[in-house]
C-alpha cells in the first residue's frame, strides 16, 4: 500500500497565562512582567522555516493558535505572524484559522484586529457559567465577563465560535451542568467542547482532589441528560467531546482525528508529517520551556525530539485517533494513511465487529455506542503485539 500525504494543518502554541488553572497539566506558564511577544513571533517563523522541508508545495488546510491562552497576544503579533506564514506556505481558500481566547483577556478593540488579521472562528475557554464554579477552578473570570467576551467578539464580526464548558466539576449538580448548557445556548455559539474535568498527573488538583467531584455515576448521568439538550438544541455530537451545528466542525481537529498531518511549531508543540518520499510517518516535537525554545528556535536543538512511526504501531495510532469520532473512519482511508492494506486488521475488526463495539457498513467503521463507552479496549485490540 502506497502512503499518500493527507491534508494539512498548522498548530501554533502559545505558552503563556495569566494564572495557572489547578487542573491544567497543558504547556502553560505563568506569564510575569513584559512577555516576549516579538522575539516569540521571530521564534515561530524560525521554527516555521526549519520544518518547511518537511511540507514543500504542499497547501496548509487550517491553522490552530492554541495554549497556554493565545489569546494574551496582542492582534499586531498574530498579523505579523500569519503574514510571515503565509508568505512561506501556500494556505487553502476559505482556511479555517482559529484563536483560542480565556475571556479574562477579552479588551475592546482586541476581535477587531484579531479578525483583521485573518482569525476566522474563536474558541473561549468558558469552562462554566457559575460563578462558584469558576472560582474553584481558580479562573480569572466570572461568567458576566465570559459573557460580555463573547458578545464582543460578536459585535466584530465573529459568528463562528466555539465554546469550551467542563462538567462533573467540584460541588456541581446535574441541575448546574444543564444550566451552563443553557447559558451557552443563549450564546448561539455553531460549536461546543463539553469536557469531562479529568484529575491530569502532576496538576494541584491530582495532589489535593477538590471536595465534592461527582462520581462515576454521577458524571456520567451528567453526560447523558447534558448530550440530549445539546442534540435538542440542534448540536451533533461528532467526536467524545466536540458538539457542531449542521456544517461547523472544527476542520483542524477533524484533521488531526482523522489521522491527517500537522506541523507544530512553538514551545512544546508537536507535529506529524507523512513523508512520501520514503514512505514514512515522522513525528517531531520541539523544547517545552519557552526560554530554552526561545533561545534555540529554528536550529535542530529547539527538536525535543522526533521519530518515524514504525508501520506494526500505525494502526493502533490510527484507531485511537478515529474511534473518537461518531463516524468512524473508511477502510480507504486506513489503507492510505498507515500505507498498511486492510487485511493486516482483520482479524481485529472481526473481533470489535463480534463484540459489537464497531459496525462495518460498505467501507465504513463506526463505533458503536457500547464501543465508544469503551474505546479503550477497543484500540487496545490493536496494540502491536
Ligand atoms: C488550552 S485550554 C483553552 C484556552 C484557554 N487556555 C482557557 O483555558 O481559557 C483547552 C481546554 O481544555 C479543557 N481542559 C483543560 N484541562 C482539563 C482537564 N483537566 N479536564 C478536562 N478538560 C480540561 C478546558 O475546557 C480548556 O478550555
Ligand atoms: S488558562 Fe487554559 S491553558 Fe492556561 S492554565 Fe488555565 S486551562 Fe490551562
Amino acid at each position: 500500500m502506497t502512503l499518500a500525504p493527507p491534508p494539512l494543518s498548522l498548530y501554533v502554541h502559545i505558552p503563556w497565562c495569566v494564572r495557572k488553572c489547578p487542573y491544567c497539566d497543558f504547556n502553560s506558564h505563568e506569564g510575569r512582567g513584559e512577555l516576549p511577544f516579538a522575539a516569540y513571533v521571530d521564534a515561530l517563523l524560525a521554527d516555521l522555516d526549519f520544518d518547511l522541508p518537511l511540507v514543500w508545495g504542499r497547501t496548509v488546510q487550517s491553522v490552530f493558535f492554541g495554549g497556554g491562552t493565545p489569546s494574551l497576544m496582542p492582534p499586531e503579533f498574530i498579523d505579523r505572524f500569519l503574514q510571515g506564514a503565509s508568505s512561506r506556505l501556500r494556505f487553502a481558500p476559505g482556511c479555517e484559522i482559529t484563536l483560542e481566547t480565556n475571556p479574562g483577556t477579552a479588551e475592546h478593540g482586541r476581535f477587531e484586529g484579531y479578525r483583521d488579521a485573518g482569525i476566522n472562528r474563536l474558541s473561549f475557554g468558558i469552562q462554566s457559567f457559575d460563578d462558584g464554579c469558576l472560582q474553584r477552578l481558580g479562573r480569572i473570570h466570572d461568567s458576566a465577563e465570559a459573557e460580555a467576551a463573547v458578545k464582543l467578539a460578536q459585535d466584530a464580526g465573529f459568528d463562528n465560535f466555539n465554546l469550551d464548558l467542563m462538567y462533573a466539576l467540584p460541588q456541581q449538580t446535574l441541575a448546574m451542568a444543564e444550566h451552563d448548557l443553557e447559558r451557552a445556548f443563549a450564546l448561539q455559539p455553531t460549536h461546543i467542547s463539553h469536557y469531562q474535568l479529568t484529575l491530569e498527573p502532576n496538576t494541584v488538583f491530582a495532589a489535593r482532589p477538590p471536595a465534592g467531584i461527582p462520581d462515576d455515576d454521577g458524571s456520567w448521568d451528567m453526560q447523558e441528560h447534558c448530550q440530549v439538550l445539546l442534540a435538542q438544541a440542534g448540536y451533533r455530537q461528532y467526536e467524545v467531546s466536540a458538539y457542531a451545528q449542521a456544517g461547523r466542525e472544527c476542520a483542524h481537529n477533524l484533521n488531526y482525528w482523522k489521522y491527517g498531518d500537522y506541523l507544530g511549531i512553538g514551545a512544546g508543540a508537536h507535529g506529524k508529517i507523512t513523508l512520501g518520499h520514503d514512505q514514512s510517518i515522522l513525528r517531531r516535537w520541539k523544547l517545552k520551556h519557552p526560554t530554552r525554545y526561545l533561545a534555540e528556535a529554528g536550529r535542530d536543538r529547539a527538536i525535543g525530539g522526533d521519530e518515524r512511526i514504525p508501520p506494526e504501531r500505525r494502526a493502533f495510532e490510527f484507531m485511537l485517533n478515529t474511534l473518537r469520532l461518531v463516524d468512524g473512519f473508511s477502510l480507504t482511508g486506513f489503507e492510505a494513511r498507515t500505507g498498511l492494506s486492510r487485511t493486516a486488521i482483520e482479524p481485529q475488526l472481526q473481533a470489535a465487529l463480534a463484540n459489537h463495539w464497531l459496525t462495518l457498513e460498505s467501507d465504513r467503521v463506526r463505533p458503536t455506542e457500547l464501543g465508544r463507552r469503551f474505546t479503550n479496549d477497543v484500540v487496545g485490540l490493536f496494540l502491536e503485539e
